[in-house]
């Protein structure tokens, strides 16, 4: 035990959900390892871009400056490339449409945050009617080129703007899809961007895909990693740091988890029901209780989601836990300032608060309330992280 955790190649080839759902999984395909800022986000690009406008000049390709991509990462194809080449993502997207054709035969589809437009080809391909492919970054400027490289200019409309502001040709569509989870399912907030559409454009019974996204906690020993990513700042080169070791603590790190890591069960924290819920069900406290599967320590707690596509023929989605095939959303620990030292059978209880950050709603606030009371250890602490 102890090993620093596994790269993002697939470290588990268990094709089983860790949460007991039984998906239809996508083909067993290596992915790539993928380290990318998802913060950046067009919504605030225009102001950025007013506020820099004239200090960067440096000239990438065509007409892109440095700003344009430093300030929007979904205009640069590498972000694309990388959610693209997450197999285990994009392939789900591309079974659940091409294997329930019925679901899209003669209806109007919305993509929200089409990116190159991939979601709106496949669902061109499986009999839409129309779709309108809704981006705000540059990558609209290629979506457009895209969607007429592969001849469907007649069925796909790539709509550059920000869902909140732009016009729709149509009052109605039939379905809407996007991939708009975030790290920890809700960092980057784009999740208020698909219930803005859901209200504004869906029909009465129409789709949302996918319809339901779970989030569940689970704990690990990680020693020899806590230890190089926290308590490496109590002394580093002889001088005491650690006023970092505090802002560290506070930072939920995205990485993989190994699965011979994990000490307890995992616990559901909340499902949501994207066909109806509203935003400010993304905001709640979830109590918990991991019990331990074997005597061992105890150093962080590690959260992941899946989503499901329940009006599949058969249920069919993903999950990002640490027993599943690797994706780029990883997984998402949280260290304990306590080790906590347990014993088979002794349960971890506590709650998960999570909500978005006042100042910038695409943070995530996350108070942690642990404690244990075993036979070697008692414990009893609260703890703050902020997702940004
Ligand atoms: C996670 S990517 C998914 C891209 C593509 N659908 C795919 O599956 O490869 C989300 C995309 O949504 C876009 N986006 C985020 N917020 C948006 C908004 N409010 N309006 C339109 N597009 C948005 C981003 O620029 C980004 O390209």
């Amino acid at each position: 035990m102890g090993k620093r955790r596994s790269s993002n190649k697939q470290s588990s080839s268990s094709n089983s959900n860790e949460n007991g759902l039984s998906y239809q999984q996508v083909t067993n395909m290596s992915i790539e390892d993928v380290e990318f800022d998802e913060a950046a986000e067009c919504s605030n690009l225009e102001e950025t871009m007013n506020e820099q406008s004239g200090q960067v000049q440096a000239i990438i390709g065509s007409d892109k400056t440095s700003a344009d991509y430093y300030f929007d990462s979904y205009s640069h194809f590498g972000i694309h490339e990388e959610m693209l080449k997450d197999t285990v993502r994009t392939k789900t997207y591309q079974n659940v449409i091409y294997q329930n054709t019925f679901l899209f035969k003669d209806k109007v589809v919305l993509d929200v945050g089409a990116g190159t437009g991939i979601l709106s080809l496949f669902c061109a391909k499986a009999g839409a009617k129309h779709v309108y492919a809704v981006e705000c970054s540059q990558m609209a400027d290629m979506a457009k080129e895209i969607v007429e490289a592969n001849k469907l200019s007649d069925v796909v409309t790539v709509l550059k703007g920000k869902i909140e502001e732009i016009e729709l040709p149509v009052t109605h569509v039939d379905i809407i899809i996007s991939e708009w989870m975030g790290y920890f399912l809700l960092f980057e907030n784009m999740l208020d961007t698909v219930l803005y559409a859901r209200d504004k454009w869906l029909v009465n019974n129409g789709i949302v895909l996918p319809d339901k996204a779970s989030l569940y906690l689970t704990a690990i020993e990680d020693a020899e990693y806590k230890e190089d990513k926290i308590e490496f700042w109590n002394s580093v080169y002889g001088f005491d740091m650690s006023c970092i070791r505090k802002q560290s603590m506070m930072e939920p790190l995205v990485d993989t988890v190994d699965q011979n890591q994990i000490v307890t069960n995992s616990q559901l924290l909340k499902t949501m029901d994207i066909s109806k819920m509203t935003s400010g069900d993304a905001s709640f406290t979830a109590p918990f209780k991991l019990v331990a599967e074997r005597s061992d320590y105890i150093h962080a707690l590690v959260a992941y989601f899946d989503v499901s596509f329940t009006k599949c023929h058969k249920l069919m989605g993903f999950s990002t836990g640490p027993k599943s095939r690797a994706t780029h959303w990883k997984q998402t620990v949280l260290y304990l300032e306590d080790v906590l030292t347990v014993c088979a059978g002794e349960a971890v209880v506590g709650s998960m608060t999570v909500a978005p950050n006042k100042n910038n709603p695409r943070d995530v606030d996350i108070t942690l309330k642990y404690s244990l009371s075993g036979q070697r250890c008692q414990v009893s602490r609260t703890q703050h992280y902020k997702m940004r």
